[in-house]
């Protein structure tokens, strides 16, 4: 039986309307029978569930100019924008970035730890672009090197004139067994529903320490002329999470920016103007694909809209990379990017097959534990399957169970302009776990080198509730079966 066309026999909703509907006594064993094949279907099929909760379409709107979130700092050239990502490869560096609007000002960051009153000093550099008929503000980055590991620090920026101080955590030394809780947010644009997202990961109480972004930020082009002062509200938006914890940066396709018609021929400009990556740490050519570790975490970021085929710089650099990863060190191997690779909904179909087609055996090989991306604007959870058989003779091209293989996530519901998507695929194929279309954002807890508590969370429910929610287990360390619709 072909997994991929069988039929979901898990949906809760459709069996309990069938009993209800045959209330009459005489037909009590046309339901019993109803049952029981439902309940063989379920044993043989082994399908996922699709919640059965159907949210009404609405509109996602983006919040107007003038809306709290996008207030401009008061005082003269306030520094604005503030955000943070990671500087290195293991977490003792980290990149602060800014924009001052009036004029360049001074590049420096102030830092100091908790317990000293010592502020050391570094330097940075600015840079300004054009879009069109749109000029930007000065921005500024600046990496901060040789912190200590684990230790709060409070920085400051904008010296000399108006002057705002923020504070970050740095990550414990990378190491097997070290604790760390991964954020997730894909596709967050600048709407009501973005707002809610990201309300509801500050008061998640899980906590995360590390947002892992999966792409599309700021939904600019969606605007006339790709109007860029919706990257700049976008990054006042998120300053007040981004400030003090890092962001990782996985591109997706509304960071391209390409628009010949307006003279705007170079993809992802504004993007790579603003948002910074520590690509050269991991032997990376471009800011586009790179990796970190942090913790005890390996985090692969993989750029879906780059040439990925044999030979390009990407892929030349990942066949380079997951050879480097030491599970002895970094247990837990975390992949990010946009398109994703197992998607089951109407929308962006099969979007990521030709990346999926050259990566996945590699991903199979060195037991890659997750992939999280975005760019579908729902939830969605796979087991562990790969598809790897296929060539060109012998036609076999179904996913299979895998043990070895990746969790796919998708978790592209941070609440943007586009809206929800609501249609998918009938019947739910058997790898997927679960899916629901609703808004909100996700929570990878690692305890140690085994385990790692998975929580996805809507944004109609309140802070604390799990809509979607597993242990994983490492692929490494502890590779045994999680899946949840066996
Ligand atoms: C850019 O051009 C558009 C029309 O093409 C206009 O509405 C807008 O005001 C212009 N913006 C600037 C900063 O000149
Ligand atoms: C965004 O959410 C915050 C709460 O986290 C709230 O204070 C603010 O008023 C909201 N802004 C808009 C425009 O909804
Ligand atoms: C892998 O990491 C472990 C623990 O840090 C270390 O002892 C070992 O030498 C590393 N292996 C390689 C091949 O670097
Ligand atoms: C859902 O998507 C399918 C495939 O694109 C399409 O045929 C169908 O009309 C869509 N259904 C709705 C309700 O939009
Ligand atoms: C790893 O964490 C899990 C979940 O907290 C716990 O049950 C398990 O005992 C831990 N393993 C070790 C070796 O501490
Ligand atoms: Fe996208």
């Amino acid at each position: 039986m072909g997994f991929l066309g069988s039929p979901s026999m898990a949906s809760s909703s459709s069996s309990s309307s069938s009993s209800s509907s045959l209330s009459s006594a005489s037909l009590y064993g046309a339901a019993f029978l109803l049952w029981v094949l439902v309940l063989n279907g379920a044993a043989v099929c082994n399908g996922g569930s699709t919640s059965p909760f159907v949210r009404k379409v609405e509109k996602s709107v983006d919040m107007p100019l003038d809306s709290d979130v996008f207030g401009v700092p008061p005082g003269y050239n306030a520094p604005q924008q503030v955000h943070i990502t990671q500087g290195d490869h293991v977490g003792k560096a980290v990149i602060v970035s800014w924009v001052t609007q009036d004029e360049p000002g001074s590049d420096v960051v102030l830092y100091w730890s908790k317990n000293s009153e010592e502020k050391k000093e570094a330097k940075g550099k600015h840079l300004t672009y054009k879009f069109y008929n749109y000029t930007s503000g000065y921005i500024h980055h600046c990496t901060i090197r040789n912190l200590k590991f684990d230790t709060k620090y409070y920085y400051e920026v904008g010296i000399g004139q108006t002057v705002r101080r923020f504070w970050f955590v740095t990550p414990p030394e990378v190491g097997p067994d070290v604790p760390h809780t991964f954020g997730l947010i894909g596709d967050l644009g600048q709407t009501f529903d973005s707002n809610s997202t990201l309300t509801h990961y500050e008061h998640n109480p899980h906590k995360g320490q590390t947002l892992l972004f999966v792409g599309d930020l700021s939904y600019a082009d969606h605007y006339p002329n790709y109007d860029n002062v919706r990257w700049d509200t976008w990054g006042r938006f998120t300053e007040r999470s981004v400030a003090y914890q890092p962001w990782i940066w996985t591109a997706g396709n509304h960071e391209i920016d390409l628009a010949p018609e307006i003279g705007e021929k170079i993809p992802f400009k504004p993007y790579l103007c603003r948002y910074h990556t520590p690509n050269k740490a991991s032997g990376s050519t471009s800011p586009l694909w790179y990796s970190i570790k942090r913790a005890s975490a390996y985090i692969i970021v993989l750029s879906s809209y780059s040439a990925y085929a044999k030979y390009t710089p990407q892929y030349r650099w990942l066949e380079e990379e997951l050879p480097k990863v030491n599970r002895s060190e970094t247990p837990w191997l975390i992949v990010l990017m946009h398109s994703p690779w197992y998607n089951s909904y109407n929308y962006h179909y099969m979007e990521g097959e030709t990346m999926r087609v050259m990566y996945e055996p590699w991903f199979v090989k060195y037991r890659v534990d997750v992939v999280f991306a975005g760019h579908v604007h729902a939830y969605e959870r796979s087991e562990r399957v790969s598809n790897i058989a296929y060539n060109i003779v012998n036609g076999l091209c179904t996913p299979v169970q895998d043990q070895s293989a990746p969790v796919y996530i998708t978790i592209g519901d941070g609440g943007n302009i586009e809206g929800l998507a609501i249609n998918m695929t009938e019947p739910q194929p058997k790898y997927s776990a679960f899916r629901e279309a609703s808004f909100g954002h996700a929570i990878f807890g690692i305890k140690n080198r085994t385990h790692a508590y998975y929580s996805w969370h809507r944004n109609q429910d309140g802070y604390a509730v799990e809509g979607d929610s597993l242990w994983f287990y490492n692929r490494y360390w502890h590779p045994i079966d999680e899946s949840t619709s066996a």
